[in-house]
Order: C-alpha cells, then sequence, then structure tokens
C-alpha cells in the first residue's frame, strides 16, 4: 500500500501546494525525513516566488506532479545537524517535484520545514538580510554564474539585461558590481526610472521600440536573456558585436524561434541553467561584499495566490518573498 504524503516520512511537515495545473495553492500536510547523519534540519523563515514555481504550478513545462510544494530559495535557521554534518551554518537551497531513491517525492520551501544535505547548504553572511538574500539562492546564482562562465565579467564590458523582473533586476546590480555598462531592456517603459536611478543601469531600450534598438545594434558584449515568455531573439541578436555572446536563462513554455541567418560575426547563443554550490556560495560571498539584496515584497502566506496572479501579470517590483517563519501555521 502506498503510504499517503503524511505517512510517508516520520517528521510532520506543513506548507502549500498546488493539487492540478490550475496552479491554485492551498495548505497541506504532509512529512520530511528524519535529521539523517549528514543532513540539515532548519526552519524555513522566508522563501522567494520564482517565475519558475510559477510555470510549474501551471505544469507549463509539463514536467509537473501533484501535489505540488514550490519554492527553491529558501533561507530558513537551523535546528538539527546529522552528526557527520561539517558544515552546519545557515540557509539553503532545494528543489521539489523529483523523486529520493525511496520514491517518495521532494517537496520545496513553501513549508514550515525542510531536511537537506548539507552539501546543498549554503551560509548567508551576516550583513545580508534574510528576506532580501533568500531570491539571490536562484534569481542570483542564475545571473551571476553566466556571467562570469562566459567571461562577461570584465570591467569596461558592455552587457544588456533582458526582462526586468526577479531574475534581471539582480542581474543589473551584478553585473554593475562587476564594473560593466550595463544596458536593461524591457517591455515596460514605466522600469526606466528606476532600472537607471535605483538599479545602476547606465542605459535603457524598450525591446519593442524599433528604433531604439536599432540606435544600438551591434553595442553589445554580451546579453543575459531572462524574459518568461516567448519573444523574438532576432531583434536581441543584432544587439551584440563581432563574437558577442546571448545567454539565455529565461524559460517560456514554449520553443522560441531561432533563424540563424541572424548569427553572424562569430555571435554565439548559450544557455545557463542556476549554478553549483560552490559558486553559489561565492555569488553569495559577492552580494554580501557589494551589498546586493533582491527588492523584494515581503508577503504573508495567504496572499500566496494573488501573488502568483500578480506575478504573471508581471505586476511585482521585483520579488515576492514569504514570510514563512511568521505567516505559515497550519492553522491557515
Ligand atoms: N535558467 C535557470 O536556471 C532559471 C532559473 C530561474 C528562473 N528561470 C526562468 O527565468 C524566467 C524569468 O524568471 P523571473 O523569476 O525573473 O520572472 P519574472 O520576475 O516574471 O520576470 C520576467 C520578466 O520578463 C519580461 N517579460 C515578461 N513577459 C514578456 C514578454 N511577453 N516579452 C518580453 N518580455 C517579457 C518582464 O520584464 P520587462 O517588464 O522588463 O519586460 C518580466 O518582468 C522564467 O522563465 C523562469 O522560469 C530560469
Ligand atoms: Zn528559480
Amino acid at each position: 500500500m502506498v503510504a499517503s504524503p503524511e505517512q510517508e516520512h516520520p517528521r510532520k511537515a506543513f506548507g502549500w501546494a498546488a493539487r492540478d495545473a490550475s496552479g491554485v495553492l492551498s495548505p497541506f500536510k504532509f512529512s520530511r525525513r528524519g535529521t539523517g547523519e549528514k543532513d540539515v534540519t532548519f526552519k524555513v523563515l522566508y522563501c522567494g516566488i520564482c517565475h519558475s514555481d510559477l510555470h510549474m504550478v501551471k505544469n507549463e513545462w509539463g514536467i509537473s506532479t501533484y501535489p505540488l510544494v514550490p519554492g527553491h530559495e529558501i533561507v530558513g535557521e537551523v535546528t538539527e545537524v546529522g552528526s557527520q554534518v561539517q558544515n552546519s551554518k545557515l540557509e539553503t537551497k532545494s528543489t521539489y517535484g523529483a523523486k529520493y531513491s525511496d520514491g517518495t517525492i521532494t517537496y520545496g520551501g513553501y513549508s514550515d520545514v525542510m531536511v537537506a544535505d548539507e552539501h546543498f547548504v549554503i551560509r548567508i553572511p551576516d550583513n545580508l538580510p534574510l528576506d532580501g538574500a533568500a531570491p539571490l539562492l536562484c534569481a542570483g546564482i542564475t545571473t551571476y554564474s553566466p556571467l562570469r562562465y562566459f567571461g562577461l565579467d570584465k570591467p569596461g564590458m558592455h552587457v544588456g539585461v533582458v526582462g526586468l523582473g526577479g531574475l534581471g533586476h539582480v542581474a543589473v546590480k551584478f553585473a554593475k558590481a562587476l564594473g560593466l555598462e550595463v544596458t536593461a531592456i524591457s517591455t515596460s517603459p514605466n522600469k526606466k526610472d528606476e532600472a537607471i536611478k535605483h538599479l545602476g543601469a547606465d542605459s535603457f531600450l524598450v525591446s519593442r521600440d524599433l528604433d531604439q534598438m536599432q540606435a544600438a545594434m551591434g553595442t553589445l558584449d554580451g546579453i543575459i536573456d531572462t524574459v518568461s515568455a516567448v519573444h523574438p531573439l532576432p531583434p536581441l541578436i543584432s544587439l551584440l558585436k563581432v563574437n558577442g555572446k546571448l545567454v539565455m536563462v529565461g524559460a517560456p513554455e514554449k520553443p522560441l524561434e531561432l533563424p540563424v541567418f541572424s548569427f553572424d560575426h562569430g555571435k554565439i547563443l548559450a544557455g545557463s541553467n542556476i549554478g553549483g554550490i560552490k559558486e553559489t556560495q561565492e555569488m553569495i560571498d559577492f552580494a554580501a561584499k557589494h551589498n546586493i539584496t533582491a527588492d523584494i515584497e515581503v508577503i504573508p502566506i495567504d496572499y500566496l495566490n494573488t501573488a502568483m496572479e500578480r506575478l504573471a501579470k508581471g505586476d511585482v517590483r521585483y520579488r515576492f518573498v514569504i514570510d514563512i517563519g511568521n505567516t505559515l501555521t497550519s492553522a491557515t
């Protein structure tokens, strides 16, 4: 007989789950494993809402299994460490909707407690606020990693960031901290002032304004494309210099068209997926040194479905973070 989510492991857990592709989330009782020798158990304090959570709850990538407890931008306070754990500090990143070797399903951070192998635990430096640091565990590393990996990190280089959402706004901050010249490329003209005055971008292009795009042709060494929906690539490719690199990190639910003839002059198209644990610790330490956190709207758990609807419409500056520690109780 298959055990219910509440019974399959020894530790009681509580969170919010989507039950089907409507994406509506509601309270959900389940369980987590006990603290293994190499595990760190922690009380979740904050969890960011990444657009990937939205794609997943609505099964937009066709890979979701239900019930689905999303959340992978998770920070918390360690409550128990296994006997073999050496790195017992704080905070983690994790995942959901996968299977453990015993066949049980992993549940994410929209929940009260997590148990993670110490390998996946990141220490957050003391000067970073935990709520503003949570989104760095996905949005931060997903944009920091390609800047480093593709060599788009040399002071003076000119980089474009497409899509000023959760990923894009921290991409601008990291790129500026690396000493780059940054052009924000957006469909939202009303983000211009904030992008320049607050996020620190040097210039701003409205991607649907053909004159502006044409005037900027051939100016960029690289582009980090964070757009969550289907959008045309040729106008972006034409912004690249000779040998420029377009790095896709956004994950629209449908394939994008790629006219290969637009790749003239040695231009390169690449993809990138979050980043490794060692690099994530490096990113967090870099963020701490440069005082980089996400711009967030902290919400109580019972605002979750409204937040998801607003995220779908791009109505957030720039990341929702759920105050799990103070608002998630099994009475909700
Ligand atoms: N590769 C990875 O490892 C990884 C990791 C995390 C997330 N992701 C993916 O990255 C994407 C962005 O995530 P996010 O959390 O940053 O999402 P987000 O906060 O919703 O930001 C996405 C931004 O894309 C722009 N955009 C939305 N619809 C558009 C359209 N139709 N045409 C052009 N631009 C549009 C908007 O910026 P403007 O208003 O400025 O145009 C929006 O703010 C998602 O697909 C997510 O699943 C990938
Ligand atoms: Zn994410």
